[in-house]
């Protein structure tokens, strides 16, 4: 059920006189009116994620009585197929859900995980999986450090070091297992029939296969499997087959996570390892556990809670944005003003400050996350906020750093027609990882590693100059950006499921998506389409994507900020539960090509 009433419309009206909408409410009423942009609606739940044919998977799971969890992992599997350069088997991810019922700690395999994991809100339970990589037991501190002392960037990056255990797998047969209605076979069919079968290659996956050839062109087994014998990716409009990634999704249909931790494929990817300079070995492979975890709970102004990922994921840094802007009554300085972005940018710069020193993987480090995401630090935070002028990032710490990058993730978001939500988030690292392929196995292999602290005050592939605390150790697992996130309404129903790719800037595009629909009040479709920005500290610039007015940059130079025009930053697949009459809506991020696909039939 929608919450506006009619007194909710007058009163909002009223507010609006001296600028000082709750958010709660100017969400739902500027909603009524047209915008720019349009999502799709649907009665029987919707899929939104980077790649068409993904989409209408998981959109097809629903329509057979799968729930949005069985969606997810449907769709996330046939990524695995339709979009190598994100998609994976070889990679890690978190996950965040909230799903109607009761708790599903009684199911076999989830026992006292679950049970501790699991949040209660509403009608329903709410919990989060951690299936990020890990480091080998093998890796230490030191793994990328030239004889100099300084970072290795190949070796980091582009080596069969850079990879740490792939985690997808496992949090794919994890949370299906706990929170799925049908079986793991059922919902692995659809990847297994397109890589069996094969897929017209779409124009996007020909282009970016064609810009990833140098990499794929080193390693011969990438080289046969996106190459083929030619040394040209498949052509656009072309059928492209993958019988040994079919291989190995049958076999994990038929064992479950075992069908990869063990077997052929761990087999093929020891020997892989053992080959050049890795350090995967099979008690890695057999050891991996995904977690269940209790997602990180936020409350907003007008009673909206936010779920999202804890670390190693983005979600204490998110939820610190939310506290530090919220009472700076954006809505009242205007979407993407100059004192709307100079605030953020502010706050981005402070909390990427706190990301990068305190946050790590919480198994081995201790993280302060109640005291980082508690209102009293945020209103520090924003006592150190300049209104008027920026801060350069030299004032608040004293590193250098830079890099560009090629960063590659994807996300989907899903809606059922019970209003169960699922937000994930998966990565390779880079696009397509770090080009290396299992041979025998079809599937690439992640670069991880590079997430890690190389060396303290050295810069990652993202910019990020992170600390101690995300150093590299055997076992542990590497911070993350990727924030998959819920938004539940006041009335504990169901709202908002979303998320990004992007590197270092997901945490700032899932912050923009959140305030543009909840503060500034647009429509899903419009709060995902409208230009966003970016700022981490270091570097010492915001990036801003096209859009942004020449007077509004103007005054952000005056204020002392470095603007960098960027390309399309992210991804936000997003989908929108309005209640059992409604339906839901749903959005793929007009940046990428990709679909919002609906489960009901065509009339
Ligand atoms: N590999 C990018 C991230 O996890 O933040």
């Amino acid at each position: 059920m929608r919450e506006r009433r009619p007194w909710a419309v007058a009163l909002a009206a009223c507010l609006a006189l001296d600028g000082a909408v709750p958010l709660a409410w100017r969400a739902d009423v500027l909603q009524e009116q047209p915008q720019l942009y349009q999502p799709v609606r649907s009665s029987g739940g919707i899929v939104a994620s980077q790649d068409g044919l993904a989409s209408a998977v998981g959109a097809q799971v629903l329509r057979q009585g799968g729930n949005a969890v069985d969606a997810a992992v449907a769709t996330s599997f046939a990524l695995a197929v339709t979009h190598p350069q994100a998609g994976n088997l070889g990679g890690g991810g978190f996950l965040v859900l909230w799903l109607p019922g009761p708790s599903r700690a009684g199911r076999p395999g989830c026992g006292a995980e679950a049970a501790a994991a699991e949040q209660r809100l509403g009608r329903g339970v709410a919990v989060a999986v951690n299936f990020r990589e890990s480091a080998p037991r093998r890796a230490s501190s030191g793994l990328f450090l030239d004889a100099r002392g300084g970072v290795d960037r190949e070796l980091a990056t582009r080596s069969l070091r850079s990879t740490a255990v792939p985690g997808t797998v496992a949090g794919l047969g994890l949370v299906q297992r706990c929170y799925g209605r049908l079986s793991l076979a059922q919902v692995l069919a659809p990847a297994i029939a397109l890589a069996d079968q094969g897929l017209v290659v779409g124009p996007d996956l020909a282009a970016s296969l064609a810009l990833a050839r140098p990499l794929l062109d080193r390693d011969p087994t990438s080289r046969s499997l996106f190459l083929g014998g030619t040394g040209r990716p498949p052509a656009a409009g072309s059928r492209w087959r993958q019988p040994q990634l079919a291989r190995t999704l049958r076999g994990i249909a038929a064992a479950g996570e075992a069908g990869f931790y063990q077997g052929p494929v761990a087999d093929q990817l020891v020997r892989l390892m053992r080959q050049g300079s890795g350090l995967i070995e099979h008690r890695d492979l057999s050891s991996y556990r995904a977690r269940l975890v209790k997602p990180l709970l936020g409350q907003l102004r007008g009673g909206h809670a936010v779920l999202t990922m804890p670390p190693p994921g983005g979600g204490v840094t998110l939820l610190q944005l939310l506290h530090i802007l919220e009472p700076m009554q954006l809505e009242r300085l205007g979407l993407n003003g100059a004192a709307t972005i100079h605030r953020m940018a502010e706050a981005m710069n402070l909390a990427y400050r706190d990301r990068n020193h305190w946050l790590a993987d919480p198994d081995q480090i201790t993280v302060p996350t109640a005291t980082l995401i508690s209102q009293a630090h945020a209103a520090e935070q924003r006592a150190r906020l300049q209104l008027d002028r920026h801060r350069p990032a030299a004032e608040l710490a004293s590193q250098p750093l830079l890099l560009p990058d090629n960063p590659n993730t994807t996300h989907l978001s899903v809606v059922d027609r019970q209003g169960g939500l699922v937000a994930t988030t998966t990565t390779l690292n880079f696009a397509y990882g770090n080009g290396i392929s299992v041979p025998g196995a079809g599937f690439l292999l992640n670069n991880q590693m590079d997430d890690f602290t190389a060396k303290p005050g050295s810069p990652n592939a993202y910019g990020l100059v992170q600390g101690e605390a995300n150093a590299i150790a055997p076992g542990r697992r590497p911070l993350s950006s990727m924030t998959p996130t819920l938004v539940m309404r006041p009335s504990g129903e169901p709202w908002l499921a979303t998320g990004s790719p992007g590197g270092s800037r997901i945490i700032t595009t899932v912050l923009q998506v959140i305030l543009n629909r909840l503060v500034h009040g647009l429509n899903l479709a419009t709060a995902v389409a409208t230009p966003r920005i970016h700022s981490q500290l270091w570097p010492d610039q915001v990036s801003l994507e096209p859009g942004i007015s020449p007077d509004t940059q103007q005054l952000l130079g005056s204020m002392g900020h470095r603007l960098v025009a960027v390309p399309a930053m992210g991804s936000a697949n997003s989908v929108e539960w309005l209640g059992d009459a409604q339906g839901s809506l749903g959005v793929a991020d007009p940046r990428k090509g990709g679909a919002a696909a609906v489960a009901e039939s065509p009339p």
